[in-house]
């Protein structure tokens, strides 16, 4: 039996829990600060087991020795964005949080993969990989699944096509910076710069980059769960099953596209020892120029989160 164990049991972690009791692939874990949430909504869940025909288990805890032996580790602890909000606004607070998990994973669940969630994402994994110490294909961000899977829907919309002959390609940081790739997403393979018009394609990658942020806009108090908990368990089911997907991830490049030493969204192949391979794209001037420009911005978080440990 798989065992996943997701450190933050709100609205994302429980919600990716759900998924993946509903995939039927693994045994869960929900770990949370608060003492009585994570293990009130796992047992919420496996009620729901008979109904729903779970295969696996749920349960909760506060403590970290729950996570042992655990395949896969989901990192989703910290704080949502408010409206007003940039994910950059998150770091200091979330890089405490996020650091002293990834402490409790090194010591508990050493052999594991890491899929990290919480914003400011890029950020986030190198605080895990540097913390944790793991190998850079055990340390992973969840970003390009999401952004990819909003800009599939709005053209889909557009389109007036179905859903899944969408298939969309979005790079860089999982920001306002993030690159979505006209050129490599297409209709049944058609590319879309064939059907929509460039005015059309960049309104459309503009709502892209402003996904999340609307929803903040429209939630008030926290941000999008659905779709990222639908992202995670899409990773999850990769690495869990090792099926060898071809999806968008936050990932350590150490020469890939002229980049070193940053975590930055690029497409990957995942399977049972996390990525398994990037895959490096030809970009033109203007793509590449875009992926150096949010890469860079990851690299000034880092430094600035770098400052911040060392004041
Ligand atoms: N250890 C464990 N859990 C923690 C810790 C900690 N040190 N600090 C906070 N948490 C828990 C909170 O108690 C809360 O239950 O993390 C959970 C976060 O859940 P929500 O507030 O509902 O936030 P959510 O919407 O799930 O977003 C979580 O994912 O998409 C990103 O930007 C988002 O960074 C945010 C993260």
């Amino acid at each position: 039996m798989k065992k996943v164990s997701i450190i933050g049991a709100g609205h994302v972690g429980a919600t990716a829990g759900l998924y993946l009791l509903e995939k039927r692939i693994a045994n869960v874990v929900l770990v949370d600060i608060v003492e009585g949430l994570p293990q009130g909504k796992a047992m919420d869940l496996s009620h729901a087991a008979p109904l729903r025909k779970y295969l696996h288990t749920i349960t909760g805890a506060n403590d970290y020795e729950a996570i042992a032996d655990s395949d896969l580790v989901v990192i989703t602890a910290g704080l949502p964005r408010r409206p007003g909000m940039s994910r950059s606004d998150l770091l200091a607070t979330n890089a405490k949080i996020v650091g002293s998990v990834a402490e409790q994973v090194k010591t508990y669940a050493p052999d594991a993969v890491v899929i990290v969630v919480t914003n400011p994402l890029d950020v986030m994994c190198h605080v895990v990989k540097e913390v944790t110490g793991f190998p850079k294909n055990r340390v992973m961000g969840m970003a390009g699944v999401l952004d990819s899977t909003r800009f599939r829907l709005f053209i889909a919309q557009e389109l007036g096509v179905h859903l899944s002959d969408v298939v969309a390609l979005v790079l860089g940081g999982h920001g306002d910076d993030m690159v979505p790739l006209p050129r490599y997403t297409s209709v049944s393979g058609i590319p879309i710069t064939e059907l929509l018009s460039q005015e059309t394609i960049d309104r459309l990658v503009a709502r892209t980059r402003k996904g999340g942020g609307e929803i903040v806009g429209l939630l008030k108090e926290g941000s999008a769960f659905y779709a990222p908990a639908s992202s995670i368990t899409e990773m999850m089911e990769a690495i869990l099953l090792n099926i060898r997907r071809n999806l968008p991830v936050s990932a350590y490049l150490e020469g890939e596209y002229d980049l070193k030493d940053v975590y930055v969204g690029v497409p990957a192949v995942l399977g049972q020892n996390g990525v398994e391979k990037v895959i490096e794209l030809a970009l033109t001037y203007d793509e590449k120029s875009a992926l150096h420009a949010s890469a860079n911005s990851v690299a000034k978080s880092v430094a600035q989160w770098e400052e911040m440990k060392g004041a």
